[in-house]
């Protein structure tokens, strides 16, 4: 008698159990989405992978949204997840934030945007710091992107960064592409690069990678090959920049990027855009959406202002000199 009272309790807590771990599942009803958030809106964040530049953008989009009156744990909670660069966790992420039908989600970076996109057609995606949204097809229209997503944009043009590059280290003939081919954000940027080249009888090299894991080896293909090693913003090229920089250090070659923070981390130089600031024009366009706006009415935002990063440490490393003038005009220098 008593294993059969046993038994009954067991199935029972089996039971409800079950009740428990299918209730969180996608036939949430949105009445019990608000109990459990008390009436504070959800946001998640997917962020692709651990990178000063994109923690940048992200602390940078919550500050501001802190200021605009959306703090965490007060009226809004944010649900930030790192998918450590693996593609499968950026699906389950993404699959996570709409099953619990969040209010919004913010993708930072090209492939956390693909993966959130790819999941709802009705929750809000705004994405932060995408190259080439129309490339990456998040978009259909800059203008007016139409459906549940709009975003910022940090778009680099190529033909500037190399028209630096000739400023720093003239006679440039041959340039070295590094880049993931599966990364659209660069693709786009590595075509600009091209045409540049072709317009100025340059030519270029390519070394393409996977992972972060081939790019020593990628880069090391370059040096004996090339004047410059180019990088767009890549996020497998900047998660490996000490890499590339050391291996480009020890050859002498100059090694032009897309981002600040991969003249940080070693490259030489860059005429990019203010992250900081793109973060908090991320976080205006989240106000606006959070206020009931559609992002399928709201024109994807690009940067117009474009500064000068040095790293001067980089430039003493291979036995150039920066020009003044070109120090003069610089935003930052990182080094000595
Ligand atoms: N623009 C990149 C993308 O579209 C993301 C990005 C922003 C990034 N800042 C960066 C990548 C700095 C590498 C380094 O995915």
């Amino acid at each position: 008698m008593k294993k059969l009272v046993r038994v009954a309790i067991l199935v029972c807590v089996s039971m409800l159990l079950f009740s428990l771990v299918s209730g969180c599942g996608a036939n949430k009803t949105p009445q019990d989405a608000n109990a459990d958030q008390e009436g504070k809106l959800k946001i998640g964040i997917v962020q692709i992978v651990e990178h000063p530049s994109l923690n940048t953008i992200r602390e940078s989009f919550v500050n501001e949204l802190a200021e605009k009156g959306y703090q965490d744990g007060d009226n809004i909670i944010i649900d930030y997840q790192n998918a450590q660069g693996d593609q499968t966790n950026l699906k389950t992420i993404c699959q996570k934030f709409v099953n619990n039908q969040y209010d919004l989600i913010v993708a930072i970076a090209t492939p956390s945007a693909q993966a959130a996109v790819g999941e709802t057609k009705d929750i809000p995606v705004l994405f932060s710091a995408c190259t080439d949204p129309l490339e990456a097809g998040l978009v259909r229209n800059m203008e007016k992107p139409g459906g549940n997503v709009t975003g910022t944009s940090d778009a680099v043009s190529a033909e500037k960064i190399m028209e630096l590059a000739q400023r720093i280290t003239p006679n440039i003939k041959t340039i070295g592409a590094l880049y993931n081919s599966s990364e659209t954000n660069s693709i786009s940027v590595i075509n600009n690069l091209k045409e540049y080249a072709k317009n100025n009888g340059l030519t270029v090299v390519e070394a393409t990678v996977t992972n972060s894991s081939e790019v020593q080896q990628a880069a090391t293909s370059l040096t004996s090959k090339v004047d410059t090693i180019f990088s767009p913003i890549d996020n497998t090229i900047a998660s490996a920049m000490p890499v590339v920089s050391q291996v480009a250090n020890k050859a002498k070659i100059p090694v032009y990027v897309g981002a600040d923070s991969m003249v940080k981390d070693g490259g030489l130089a860059t005429y990019g855009i203010n992250y900081p600031v793109l973060g908090q024009e991320t976080a205006h366009m989240a106000v606006e959406i959070l206020k009931g706006k559609n992002p399928g009415d709201m024109a994807v935002k690009t940067m117009t202002d474009i500064d000068i990063y040095i790293n001067t440490a980089t430039a003493q490393a291979i036995g150039i000199t920066i020009p003044d003038d070109i120090l003069k005009e610089a935003a930052q220098t990182f080094g000595n």
